[in-house]
């Protein structure tokens, strides 16, 4: 069995928001950008900085130790520097959205 976050639709970040989730030793962010989910490891993948108090501008994500973007909507890729933020897929199952950490 795959390890899963399963969120009620009721608990969902608003638009423009972000919420912190737990599931044993992983820590994930839920964005809602523009109606859209994201979900990503709450770990920037410069130096290991938290992610959650983030500047966000769009859909892009500024880390607040170092300053590196990350494009949430394209996948959280650094042009500069080919790092990448970890996502996670999501799956709506009628009134709950399962986030996928394998
Ligand atoms: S830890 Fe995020 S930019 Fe350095």
């Amino acid at each position: 069995m795959k390890p899963v976050i399963e969120i009620p639709a009721a608990r969902l970040p608003a638009e423009g928001q972000r919420v912190l989730l737990r599931h044993e030793d992983k820590s994930v962010l839920l964005f809602n950008v523009a109606g859209t989910l994201h979900a990503i490891d709450d770990s920037c993948p410069h130096s290991g900085a938290s992610l959650l108090a983030g500047k966000l501008q769009g859909s892009l994500l500024q880390c607040p130790a170092h300053g590196l973007r990350f494009d949430l909507a394209r996948g959280c890729p650094h042009s500069a520097t080919g790092l990448e933020v970890k996502r996670y897929g999501i799956e709506r199952l009628g009134e709950v959205y399962a986030i996928d950490l394998s």
